[in-house]
C-alpha cells in the first residue's frame, strides 16, 4: 500500500502494483460496464482517471458516488490509452467514505467567481482556487526562503497594539470593556480601565517594531496578519490581509528598492519555477499572456521617477482623470496605473512624495518639502509596495511627530532608538495578496484571500 498524493501518482516512473488513493471526486462519467471517475486531492490541478467495474465485488459502492463525494481507493496503476494523460486507476476496491447528492454547488459546469465566494467554504476544490491557494502556499514558502537566504532575522510583531503606526486612524479595537455600560470619566469612557490599561487596536503594520528590532539585527523581516478598517470596497483593498515587512540597518532609500527590485524578480521566479501548472491554467483561463509578462519581467528595468516627474506626466497626459492632478495631492489609484502601464509599461518606483501626504516616520530631504518613500506600482495592481528610509535624527522626528499631532509620550519607546546609536535605516512594506493578484492575474482581492474580510463581510 502506498501514500502518495495525486501529484506524486501522476508523475510516477512506471507502473504501480498496488496503491491506495484518497480523494473527492470531481466528475462521474458512467458507460456500459464501466465507470470514469476523475479523483482529485488538491495535491495538484490534474485529477486521476480511475476506472471502475461497478459490478466487481468491493467496487459496487460506486453507483452511489456523486460528484464531491470522498473517496478511498485501492487498485493498480497502469499506462492510459486515454489521450493527455499518462496513466490511470485500475480499481480493486473503492469505498465510498462521504456521500455526496446533487445538491451539491459544484456540479460540472463552470461557476463566477462571484458566486464561488457565496461558498468560500467549498471555492478551495475549485480549479481556479486549487490553483490559487497551492500558489499562496508556495510562494508564502518563497519569502521566508528569501530573507533565510539573505540573513534576515524572522521578527513576530505584535498583533494588539495602541500605536497607529501610518496614523490613517484606520485601527480595529480591541476592547473587554462593557459595551453597554463602559466605565466613563469626565464624559468620556475611561480606557485606563480597559484590559490593557489603555485604548489598543489590531496591528496596521509591523514597522515600528520591526524598526527596534532592526536597529538591534540589522536586517529582519515580519510577515503577519495586518488590518485595516478602511471603508473602501475596492477590488484591492482588505480588511485583513497578510503583509511582509522587511527593515534594514545602515540602508538607505536606494538600498531599500534594490531589495524591493530583487525580492519581486524572486517572487516571480518562484511562480514560473514552481507553480508552472497552475500558472499555466491562469494564463488559459484568467489573464492571456500572463506568462509572457512574468517571463519578461526578469529582464525588465525597473524606472525610477520622483514624485514631481510623475505629476507632470500626469498633467500632460492625454487621458482624462476622475481625480484631478495637483502637486500636492496623493496619486489615485487611476494615476498609478496610468504612469505604470501607459508611462513605462512595467514596474515603476515613485520616490520623494511630498512630506503632507506621508506618514510622521518618512525622512525629511534636504528641500524640506519631500521625504525618502517610495511606491513601488505595477501594471493592473498599482501600488504593491509603499516604503521609506526611516527619520533617524531625534530633533526631526520629534518636530514631525508634532506636525502631525502625535504626542512624544505615547512614542517615546520609538523616539529611543533615535536616542542611542541611531543609524540610517529604511525598509517597506508589501501587500501579500497584492502580489498574488499581480503573479494570478486575479482581478479581486477576495479571489485570493482563504477567507476574504471586507466592510460588510466576515463569514466562514
Ligand atoms: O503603504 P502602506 O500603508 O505602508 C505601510 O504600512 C508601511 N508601514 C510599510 C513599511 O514601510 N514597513 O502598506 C504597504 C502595502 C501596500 O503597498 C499594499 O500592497 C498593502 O500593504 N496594503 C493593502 N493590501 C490589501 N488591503 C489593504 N487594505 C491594504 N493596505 C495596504
Ligand atoms: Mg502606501
Amino acid at each position: 500500500m502506498s501514500d502518495l498524493s495525486i501529484k506524486q501518482i501522476l508523475a510516477a516512473q512506471g507502473p504501480i502494483a498496488e496503491m491506495t488513493v484518497q480523494g473527492w471526486v470531481r466528475t462521474v462519467r458512467r458507460g456500459k460496464g464501466v465507470t470514469f471517475i476523475a479523483l482529485n486531492d488538491g495535491s495538484c490541478l490534474d485529477s486521476l482517471q480511475v476506472v471502475v467495474d461497478p459490478e466487481k465485488p468491493g467496487c459496487e459502492s460506486v453507483a452511489d458516488t456523486g460528484t464531491g463525494a470522498s473517496l478511498q481507493v485501492s487498485g493498480e496503476l497502469v499506462a492510459s490509452p486515454a489521450e493527455g494523460q499518462s496513466w490511470e486507476m485500475q480499481a480493486a476496491e473503492v469505498v465510498l467514505v462521504g456521500a455526496s447528492d446533487g445538491d451539491y454547488p459544484l456540479q460540472k459546469k463552470r461557476h463566477s467567481l462571484e458566486f464561488m465566494r457565496t461558498i468560500a467554504h467549498l471555492r478551495p476544490r475549485a480549479n481556479a482556487f486549487g490553483a490559487v491557494f497551492r500558489m499562496r502556499s508556495a510562494l508564502s514558502f518563497a519569502v521566508h526562503r528569501f530573507f533565510h537566504e539573505r540573513g534576515f532575522l524572522n521578527l513576530h510583531s505584535p498583533i494588539i497594539t495602541a500605536s497607529d503606526c501610518e496614523g490613517a486612524g484606520e485601527m480595529f479595537r480591541v476592547t473587554t470593556l462593557d459595551d453597554n455600560r463602559p466605565p466613563m470619566h469626565d464624559g468620556k469612557v475611561d480606557y485606563n480601565k480597559d484590559f490593557f490599561g489603555e485604548q489598543t487596536g489590531l496591528t496596521v503594520s509591523g514597522q515600528l517594531e520591526g524598526e527596534l528590532f532592526a536597529t538591534a539585527f540589522k536586517n529582519i523581516y515580519t510577515f503577519g496578519p495586518t488590518f485595516r478598517a478602511e471603508n473602501s470596497n475596492t477590488s484591492r483593498h482588505a480588511a485583513e490581509f497578510w503583509m511582509i515587512e522587511p527593515e534594514m540597518a545602515f540602508c538607505d532609500l536606494a538600498g531599500d528598492c534594490r531589495l524591493a527590485e530583487e525580492f519581486l524578480r524572486a517572487m516571480v521566479t518562484c511562480a514560473l519555477t514552481e507553480c508552472a501548472d497552475d500558472l499555466h491554467f491562469f494564463d488559459q483561463r484568467i489573464e492571456k499572456g500572463l506568462i509572457d509578462r512574468l517571463q519578461s519581467l526578469s529582464t525588465a528595468q525597473f524606472e525610477t521617477m520622483t514624485y514631481t516627474e510623475a505629476v507632470a506626466q500626469l498633467v500632460k497626459a492625454k487621458q482624462s482623470f476622475e481625480y484631478p492632478v495637483v502637486w500636492g495631492g496623493d496619486l489615485q489609484s487611476e494615476h498609478e496605473r496610468y504612469l505604470t502601464e501607459q508611462v513605462v509599461g512595467g514596474p515603476l518606483f515613485v520616490v520623494d512624495y511630498p512630506k503632507e501626504i506621508k506618514a510622521f516616520y518618512m525622512r525629511r530631504n534636504d528641500d524640506g518639502k519631500t521625504v525618502a518613500a517610495m511606491d513601488l506600482l505595477v501594471p493592473r495592481v498599482g501600488e504593491l509596495i509603499g516604503g521609506s528610509q526611516r527619520e533617524e535624527r531625534l530633533d526631526l522626528l520629534q518636530s514631525c511627530m508634532l506636525e502631525n499631532g502625535i504626542p512624544h509620550e505615547s512614542l517615546d519607546w520609538y523616539l529611543d532608538i533615535r536616542r542611542w546609536g541611531s543609524c540610517p535605516h529604511a525598509g517597506f512594506g508589501l501587500g501579500f495578496e497584492r502580489l498574488l493578484m499581480y503573479l494570478t492575474g486575479m482581478e479581486n482581492i477576495r479571489d485570493v484571500i482563504p477567507f476574504p474580510r471586507t466592510p460588510g463581510n466576515a463569514r466562514f
